[in-house]
């Protein structure tokens, strides 16, 4: 059954999740206030880089399925869902998360709401949020509407995959909801992934809730974990690579999330574990609030370590020339929030260094946030008179770069690889000095 669906903000989340739900027959209209991004959307153009995604917006546009407005009125034709994808950054100052944009699109939402329609929020926010927000919209439009949390999980670079075949589907909703109407809606809205045997999981909001930031938790809380042992086997001569490989084929284990490295970043999960964090320790629950604490210090660490590491390469860091190669928060993204390589340049950098920064698909961002970083396009002549290269993106093109030609450009062939990725044995066999995280040294 094809829905009539608005999609309120149109960021990461929201732009993937419209298009996947035009592709998936549905009649979508999404919604943006930023001027810049909209003019994007409607002209075609993903406002950022994601695989595959801008094949399908393309398609989705020339179906007449998917359309673009700033204007929140345009949205009331009789839709059966909206969903809300707005951000919730983390509160300058604070750990906490700054709901702000889902409560002014609740309320701009309640003025043009029509009897019968499902809101279904997307978000990631702290539990409590969406019993608050639900009583909002009821009060405000004075309408027979409900309220239902349907969190994401998509991972940024497999977006498109993860919305059309997630490992599950989860929607919360209240206990006061007098029938199966709001279900239904979603059910409808995801029937493909019904029909293909993709788990719906019915809970209450709450639960929907922290299903969310306990999944980005504990996956952070594998990486830390790694990244400790990682710490231990340093100053054992043993090699965290080869642990994790082993305990991965336990399979209560598993082999997924546990490469250490330089730690996690980007725009979800170091804000949704401070935000986690600054609601389990404001209503007292503190086991998790603890153990959240020592995940991000354990993360933050891996970075001095690298700097560390430049030290033991270099010596004194001042007038050093550093490349470093990768700005993405990981690869298959140009997304550069809270991104640790980028973090590692800068406090290269601030340690006097001359830092050099190469990404293939990052760089725009980098020039308009750090406008102070050099930068270089082409790899071979970032690398030209380095006398370090620090790998901390694993992009397959490091990978892919001969050693032997890296050799000819280079000042001093000094490597400290960030991420595990490369091949030591390959690089080393070529002269170069290379100084890996989680091995002895
Ligand atoms: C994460 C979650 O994986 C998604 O399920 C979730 O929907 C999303 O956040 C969100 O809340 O929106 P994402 O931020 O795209 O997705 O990135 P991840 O693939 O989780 O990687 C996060 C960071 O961990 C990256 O910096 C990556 O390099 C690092 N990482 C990952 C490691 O250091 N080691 C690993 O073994 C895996």
């Amino acid at each position: 059954m094809s829905l009539k669906i608005s999609v309120i903000g149109l960021g990461y989340l929201g732009a993937t999740h419209a298009v996947v739900m035009a592709q998936l027959g549905h009649e979508v209209i999404g919604v943006e206030p930023n001027v810049e991004r909209l003019d994007s959307l409607r002209a075609g153009k993903l406002p950022f880089y994601e695989p595959g995604l801008q094949e399908s917006l393309t398609d989705a546009v020339a179906s007449g399925r998917l359309r673009f407005t700033d204007r929140h009125n345009e949205i009331s034709a009789a839709a059966d869902l909206h969903f809300i994808c707005v951000g919730t950054p983390q509160l300058t100052g604070s750990q906490a998360a700054d709901t702000r944009h889902l409560y002014s699109a609740i309320s701009d939402l309640a003025t043009v709401i029509q009897d019968g329609a499902v809101v279904a929020g997307k978000s990631t926010v702290p539990v409590g949020t969406a019993a608050d927000l639900r009583a909002e919209l009821l009060n405000k439009s004075g309408k027979k509407v409900e309220l239902v949390w349907n969190p994401e999980f998509l991972r940024e670079g497999h977006a498109l995959q993860d919305s059309l075949t997630p490992d599950r589907i989860v929607v919360g909703i209240s206990p006061e909801t007098k029938d199966l109407g709001p279900e239904m809606v979603l059910r409808a809205a995801y029937s493909a992934q019904i029909a293909a045997q993709i788990p719906f999981l019915v809970t209450d909001l709450a639960t929907s809730e922290l299903v969310k930031v306990a999944a980005n938790a504990f996956l952070a809380t594998k990486i830390s974990f790694i990244n400790a042992v990682a710490e231990m086997a340093e100053l054992t001569g043993a090699d965290a690579g080869q642990l994790a490989e082993a305990i991965g084929f336990d399979e209560r284990i598993g082999s997924k999330f546990l490469r250490n490295g330089i730690g996690f970043g980007g725009g979800c999960l170091p804000k949704d574990i401070h935000a986690f964090e600054a609601k389990a320790s404001e209503i007292g629950a503190k086991g998790i609030a603890s153990l959240l604490q020592a995940v991000d210090s354990i993360n933050l660490e891996r970075r001095a370590r690298v700097i560390d590491l430049a030290k033991l390469a270099l010596g004194e860091l001042t007038g050093k020339r550093i490349v470093v190669l990768g700005a993405a928060f990981k690869a298959e993204t140009d997304d550069i929030r809270e991104s640790p390589a980028l973090e590692v340049a800068l406090a290269l950098k601030s340690a006097g260094a001359t830092v050099l920064v190469h990404d293939p698909m990052a760089l725009d961002a980098v020039r308009l946030k750090h406008p102070g970083l050099e930068t270089k396009d082409d790899l071979l002549e970032a690398l030209a008179g380095a006398e370090l290269a620090i790998l901390a993106t694993e992009w397959s093109l490091y990978r892919n770069l001969d050693p032997v030609a890296a050799s000819s450009v280079v000042a001093v062939k000094n490597l400290i690889d960030g991420r595990n990725y490369l091949d030591a044995e390959k690089w080393q066999s070529a002269g170069w000095s290379v100084f890996g995280l989680g091995r002895g040294a």
